[in-house]
């Protein structure tokens, strides 16, 4: 799956991004090593810190699904700039998505991709 395709799909998952809080909608896309794709939005909650981001949705429904090792993961929201993924969501996607890409886009169509270490250096890990 080409970039620009899960591009796409994180878009389309960010329609259903449920936000009346903060009012800022995010979209994931996460590509598995199988081929399969599993999006993904935040979620939020009138106790706010029941919040989910889009990204950990998106990687939850993979490893819920029994998809643990994860390639790359497109990010969109619908602020101006890219959306960097929160510290919470970093430290998830380091257990599943190690030596990926991380592909995020700004409102004006600019994409720009970074790796797990280079967001993450140094992950906690226990294995
Ligand atoms: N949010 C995400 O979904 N992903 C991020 O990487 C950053 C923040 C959500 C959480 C909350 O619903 C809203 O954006 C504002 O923080």
């Amino acid at each position: 799956m080409d970039n620009k395709k899960l591009i796409e799909l994180a878009k389309k998952a960010m329609e259903n991004s449920y936000a009346p809080y903060s009012k800022f909608k995010v979209g994931a896309a996460v590509l598995g090593q199988s081929g399969n794709v599993y999006t993904g939005c935040n979620i939020e909650n009138a106790s706010f810190g029941a919040t989910n981001c889009a990204e950990r949705t998106a990687v939850f429904k993979a490893v819920s699904e029994g998809e643990r090792k994860l390639v790359k993961i497109a990010i969109v929201s619908s602020a101006e700039d890219l959306t960097f993924p929160c510290g919470i969501c970093r430290q998830v996607l380091a257990e599943f998505m190690k030596n990926g890409t991380y592909i995020l886009e700004d409102k004006n169509g600019n994409v720009r991709e970074f790796g797990t270490d280079e967001l993450l250096p140094n992950s906690f890990n226990l294995q």
